[in-house]
């Protein structure tokens, strides 16, 4: 199962994934996490992912699509994983497919976390993650709304969007999630 979770900040994409990958046996790819594991290195990298954060812009395309593609060389990703957080911009949907076509590992969906905006404010508020201040809050919504959004109808019209209601208990989501995944071509 290779699967694309694309959401808003806040939309539970971290909290959903890694009751997932336990449920259906697969690894989770957060590029969030990645680049928070790298930031205090004198690299690149690096130093793009410390920037980014302070400010939540995104990392260079380059830069995270040389990441993702690295990682998903390791033996751990061969049985599937649950990208969370990537790809996050035209640009970078266009050379995921590219490196899962000569890779020939095509997706098996891509599930769209609907939550309305007020309730991703209140969620993150309550987080207190460094990059959760109500500023920077903003502008990750806006970097979302600009650059990520497209991403809906670009794999709407690879037929392999599943958009799911991100409303209610973690419970139901989850549940919500589960059955939409059971439904899909490994
Ligand atoms: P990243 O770490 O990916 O953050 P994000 O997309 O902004 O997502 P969040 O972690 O804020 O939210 P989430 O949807 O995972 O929600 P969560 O489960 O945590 O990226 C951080 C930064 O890294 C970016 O801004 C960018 O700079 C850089 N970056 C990452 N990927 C990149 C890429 N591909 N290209 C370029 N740059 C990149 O939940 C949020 C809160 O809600 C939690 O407190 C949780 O407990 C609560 N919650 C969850 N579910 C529910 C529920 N059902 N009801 C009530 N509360 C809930």
């Amino acid at each position: 199962m290779r699967l694309v979770f694309l959401g808003p900040p806040g939309s539970g994409k971290g909290t959903q994934s890694k009751r997932l990958v336990e449920h259906f046996k697969i690894t989770h790819l957060s590029t969030g996490d990645m680049l928070r594991a790298v930031m205090t290195q004198d690299t690149e990298i690096g130093r793009a992912a410390a920037q980014s954060m302070a400010t939540g812009w995104l990392v260079a395309d380059a830069l995270v699509v040389t990441l993702v593609k690295e990682r998903l060389r390791e033996p751990d990703v061969q049985a599937g994983f649950l990208l969370d957080g990537f790809p996050r911009t035209v640009e970078q949907a266009r050379a995921f497919e590219e490196h899962l076509t000569e890779t020939h590992r095509p997706l098996s969906g891509v599930l769209e976390l609907r939550v309305p905006l007020e309730d991703l404010v209140t969620r993150l508020a309550g987080r207190g993650r460094k990059d959760d201040t109500p500023e920077i809050v903003r502008e990750r919504q806006g970097i979302y709304r600009q650059k990520t959004q497209p991403l809906v109808d670009f794999y709407r019209q690879r037929k392999l969007l599943f958009p799911i209601d991100g409303l209610g208990t973690s419970d139901e989501v989850f549940d919500r999630i589960v059955e939409t995944v059971q439904g899909l071509k490994p």
